[in-house]
Parts: structure tokens; sequence; C-alpha cells
């Protein structure tokens, strides 16, 4: 298999980040200086994608408005000499070709995946939810996308989670294959402590195949209304093989408070022109709590 094409899904509430997210897509604020959404299509462009199906709320644009060539801005910093910003505007995001598709309602993040049917056809795809930013040495898709591709199945990003944490995430029955690659045999989104059956959560990058469609379509909604994904996978692994693997870099959930703010401390501390300020800023409002406790 080849896997050439991505969805980007962003048509949910983004409830946990409001009143931020009341008008402004949670997907467009920034991490340091940059749209979520902009570290995501670099993700997928360095992973080899050529196509972005990015599904939106209807009316809600400004995703996709943020990849348009802003002409005017160009060529007045172009005539200010401003070479750093005009750069900044210019990012390798222009190099996929960019399609649309609608979700109506919020009906849950497999009726959001299903809205992109028509566009990704049958071919497989990597799937972004971009509430989940990560910061790794190979890009976390690309990372998937070679296994896919060697092994001609689906492939979800694991992250391994404490146990005190795993009733927020899909958890998985995997089987240990080595090399970090799993082969999954089971799944159960937000279960307890005591009824998770591992500590490999599901992250928001996938490589699925275009099978998991028809499922999509035949399912019923379930928890909250909403048509799930985690149980189209369900079916799909009854099908054929599925492998989870677990991604090398650090991933941050920009879609809740806390991780919003850690992610602009870890990215701010990678950034020569950030880090120096923010680690010294860190360091006066830190250390001394944290001598106080010694
Ligand atoms: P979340 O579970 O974070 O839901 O969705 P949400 O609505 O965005 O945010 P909260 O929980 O209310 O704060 C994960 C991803 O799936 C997309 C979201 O945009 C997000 O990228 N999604 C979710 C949809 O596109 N449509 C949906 O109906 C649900």
């Amino acid at each position: 298999m080849k896997v050439r094409k991505a969805v980007i899904v962003a048509a949910g509430l983004g409830t946990r980040m409001l009143p931020a997210s009341k008008v402004i897509p949670k997907e467009i604020l920034p991490v340091v200086d940059t749209p979520a959404v902009q570290l995501i299509v670099e993700e997928a462009v360095a992973s080899g994608i050529e196509d972005i199906v990015v599904v939106l709320s209807p009316g809600r644009t400004l995703v996709l408005d943020h990849f348009r060539p802003a002409e005017d801005l160009e060529e007045h910093l172009l005539r200010k000499g401003k070479h750093e910003a005009l750069s900044a505007l210019r990012t390798s995001s222009f190099a996929a070709r960019f399609h649309t598709a609608h979700q109506h309602q919020p009906l849950g993040l497999g009726h959001a995946v299903l809205q992109a049917r028509e566009r990704i056809g049958n071919e497989p795809f990597g799937l972004f939810l971009p509430d989940d930013i990560v910061d790794a040495p190979r890009p976390c898709l690309r990372q998937l996308i070679e296994v896919a591709e060697r092994r001609d199945a689906p492939v979800i990003a694991l992250l391994r989670v404490p146990r005190s944490e795993v009733s927020k995430y899909g958890i998985v029955e995997a089987k240990p294959m080595g090399d970090r690659l799993y082969e999954l045999t089971g799944m159960v989104e937000k279960p307890g402590p005591e009824h998770a059956p591992s500590d490999l959560a599901i992250i928001g990058r996938y490589v699925l195949t275009p099978d998991v469609f028809e499922l999509l379509a035949e399912g019923k909604p379930g928890a909250g209304g909403e048509i799930q994904l985690t149980d189209a996978l369900l079916g799909l692994a009854k099908r054929r093989k599925i492998y989870g693997y677990e991604f090398e870099g650090v991933r941050y959930d920009i879609g809740d408070r806390a991780g919003y703010v850690m992610a602009q401390v870890g990215f701010g501390l990678k950034r020569p022109d950030v880090a120096d300020r923010l680690r010294a800023y860190l360091e006066q409002v830190i250390a001394p709590k944290s001598r106080m406790g010694q």
C-alpha cells in the first residue's frame, strides 16, 4: 500500500477550550506563534502526504483560510525588507493540495471521518486529530506509514500512560511483536483502571484502510449518541490484522487547558528566539518553591 492522502478532523465543538474556542476554532490556536493546524500540515507534508482533506463544520472556514496565500501582506513585508516575517509566512504547508468536507453536526469522531469518504475514495489514508501535537525526531505519521506500508495493514499510534490516567483514553488490548510494534486484539473506550486491558493509549494519529468507511457508515451511535471510531476499528480488527505502534516523540494534548500550556513551554524551550528568556522565567517562578520543599 502507498499512503498519499490524509484527513484532519476539525469539526468538534472544543468545549474544553472555551472561551477561546467560542469564535476561534481551537485548531487555529497557536503553539508559540504557529497555529496548531499548521504544525499538523507540516507533519503531513514531511510524512509524504500530497492531499489533505480537512473536515470542518460549515461556516467555520478560518482553519483553511490560514493556508491561503496572503499576497498583500507578502508584498508589504518584501517592500519593508522584513525577510524573517516573510519566511514565517511562507511555509512548507503549501506543498499539499487541500480539500474540504463538511460535518453538519458534531456527531462524533467516527462521523467526522466518514464525511471524508468521497474525497479519500478507495485508498489508505492518514488520520490526524489536531488536538494531538507530536514533537518527534521523525514525523509521527511517517513512523506509522512505514509500518502500514510494510505490513499492508492499518496502524494506530500508541502512547504508554500512567494507570491512573487510562480512563481518559481509548486503551488497547495488544500482543507485543517487538520494535515498538503490537498486534491489536481489542480496544476499550475510557476504561476504569481496574478494567483496562493495558496501559497503551490510542492517540490522534492513524493510518487507516478505506474499508473502515463501510463500518463507519453501518455504525450506530454509541456512547454519548456519537458515532465512535473505536467501534469501527473493533469491527475492522475482526476482518483483518490491525497494528499499534508506540511512536517515538513527545505528545501534547492541546485540546486540554493544561496540555495547551505545556505545549507552549515544551515548544518554547526548543525555540532559539524564546528559550533563554523562557527558561530564566521558569527558573525564577519554580525554583524558589522547589527549594523550599527540599
Ligand atoms: P474531541 O474529543 O477533542 O472533541 O475531538 P471536541 O468537540 O473537539 O472537544 P471537546 O471535548 O468538546 O473539548 C477530537 C477531534 O475530533 C474532532 C475534533 O475537532 C478534534 O479534532 N471532532 C470531534 C470532529 O471533527 N467532529 C466531532 O463530532 C467530534
